[in-house]
């Protein structure tokens, strides 16, 4: 019996078991999101053999389109944007499975009309009775969705072996308020097991590896607590500004809507959890929720000593933040947000963790690094050493995936002298076979079932919870001042000060 028990994407692909027949109906089909990850994840996941052979697809959206327009759209779409080459022939067969059909989300009457469409598709290709809905849509037309498609009769298996499931995008909510009040709306369609939230950040192959990383070996989870950690930082940094038409939303959203609420204390929760009693949906979600629930709201004086947020200015040939299309020119919206927090629990209290996000910085990347303490006693101290060398734990989530650890060695020669060295692991160089894209994780997942890696009902609240402090304080009490940086910097230099030490500065890249 293996350690670990990942269903999904890996167990398909090793027992070679195709996912269930079923009709994935894609709300927002003639959208960005379908065309950049939906479609070319349902179109790999075919290429790779792991869609079964009768899925069909239906795309809905208002616009007017025919079955071959939409198709062609497609075909386009998957063109451009899948990692694999558009296969010819490969397409032709798997687009004989695509249709389009007009609905208004607000419109309940028409769901009648889908319902047919969806019967008669699913007849004509042998797909069973099983629907995935995909929700590629904003989260004001979630609740109306879901009531419609509950009164067409639509939210039901029709049979015990057939299943209904919805998958719904992020933003979920922009505070507790908007998250609890959008989970309402999706309940009075949908039972909780019935919906898989997306966090696209949990299907990226390194931050599953956490969790074999973590769990499947037995070298490194006795070490991961306050007895061995320093201090553990977060951080996901991306080089782009507003580029696209992303202005109007990240101005009402900011860095800590956006990323820290979300991907951040996803990935806080799965680098500090606990050991779940099996490596299942629940368990897991069970273990997540409690570091989520440990992480203490802040009041305003804790957050003006304990977080920084940033705005970037202009630089060479770059305008600054509110000189970007559909930014208000005295937006008060973070660019970057920082933190130090700390987790109230057995595990980790007295560890601070320190999380970064930012836009316009100098280097897209995402990573999360462990700090581990010095040794009691350091016997090599006052010899000829290098003694900058503190052992780290560095976990790439992008880009060049893998891990490193960096500890002192002896550097060769007569004199006792150290150097940090690196023991690394790469994934391009340890495994030959191309990563999957995250998307094409989360689907596989979402038909065949497995709820690990999508969020849980409480979770999204337990974060909502503790974001909204922070963010209530800067609305409210206007503390800590919103400060700006020079874009492709590393973010403003206040952050620094977070980590209470004026010898040490953010783990770069
Ligand atoms: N784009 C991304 O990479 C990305 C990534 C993560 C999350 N998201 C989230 O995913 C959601 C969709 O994003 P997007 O970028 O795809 O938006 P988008 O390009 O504006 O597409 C929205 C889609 O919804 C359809 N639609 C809007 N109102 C409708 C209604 N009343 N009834 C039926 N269809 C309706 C639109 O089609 P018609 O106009 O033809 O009706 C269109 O297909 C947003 O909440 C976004 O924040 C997007």
């Amino acid at each position: 019996m293996p350690l670990v028990e990942l269903r999904g994407l890996d167990d398909v692909v090793a027992q070679g078991r195709p996912a269930p027949p079923c009709i994935v109906v894609v709300f927002g089909a003639t959208g960005d999101l379908n065309a950049r990850k939906i479609a070319p994840a349902l179109y790999n996941l075919a290429a790779s053999g792991l869609l079964n052979p009768n899925t069909v697809v239906l795309g809905v959206a208002r616009r007017d389109r025919t079955d071959e327009q939409f198709r062609d759209e497609m075909r386009g779409a998957i063109g451009e944007f899948s990692r694999s080459p558009l296969d010819r022939d490969l397409w032709n067969e798997f687009a004989q499975r695509w249709y389009y059909h007009v609905t208004h989300a607000d419109r309940p009457l028409e769901y009648l009309a889908l319902r047919h469409r969806m019967d008669e598709l699913s007849r004509r290709h042998h797909a069973g009775a099983s629907r995935l809905f995909y929700l590629a849509m904003t989260p004001d037309t979630f609740g109306p969705i879901a009531r419609n498609l509950r009164e067409a009769g639509l939210s039901e298996s029709p049979s015990p072996e057939s299943f209904v499931r919805v998958v719904v995008e992020k933003p979920f909510g922009r505070d507790l308020l908007t998250a609890h009040t959008l989970n309402e709306e999706l309940l009075q369609g949908f039972h909780e097991k019935q919906i898989f939230r997306i966090d696209h950040y949990l299907g990226k192959e390194t931050v599953q590896n956490l969790l074999v990383f973590r769990f499947a070996n037995s070298i490194f989870e006795p070490l991961l607590n306050r007895h061995y950690v320093e201090r553990v930082e977060i951080s996901t940094l991306e080089s782009t500004g507003m580029e696209g038409r992303r202005g109007p939303y990240y101005d009402r959203t900011g860095a800590l809507r956006d990323m820290v609420q979300n991907h951040m204390l996803q990935l806080l929760s799965l680098i500090a959890m606990d050991v779940p009693t099996r490596m299942a949906g629940e368990p897991v979600r069970d273990e997540k929720l409690k570091v989520l629930r440990s992480l203490q709201p802040m009041n305003p004086h804790e957050v003006a000593a304990s977080t920084i947020r940033g705005q970037y200015g202009p630089g060479p040939d770059m305008p600054a933040y509110r000189q970007e299309e559909g930014v208000a020119r005295d937006s008060q919206t973070e660019t970057y947000a920082a933190l130090r927090l700390s987790i109230d629990n057995w595990r980790w209290a007295g560890v601070p963790f320190f999380l970064r996000t930012g836009k316009r910085l100098a280097q897209k990347a995402s990573y999360i690094t462990i700090v581990f303490r010095q040794e009691p006693i350091r016997l090599f101290y006052n010899m000829d050493c290098d003694l900058r060398g503190t052992n780290r734990l560095s976990i790439r989530i992008t880009p060049n995936e893998g891990i490193t650890l960096v500890c002192d060695a002896k550097v060769p020669g007569p004199r006792m002298l150290l150097r940090p060295v690196k023991l690394d692991f790469g994934y391009q160089t340890a495994f030959e076979s191309a990563s999957p894209e995250a998307y094409e994780h989360l689907l596989l997942d979402a038909i065949t079932g497995e709820p690990t890696l999508f969020i849980r009902n409480d979770e999204v609240e337990a974060a909502w919870r503790f974001v909204d402090s922070i963010r209530s304080a800067w609305d409210t009490a206007g503390q800590p001042p919103l400060v700006g940086y020079s874009p492709l910097s590393w973010g403003p230099h206040q952050a620094r000060s977070l980590l209470l030490d004026p010898y040490k500065d953010w783990q770069t890249p």
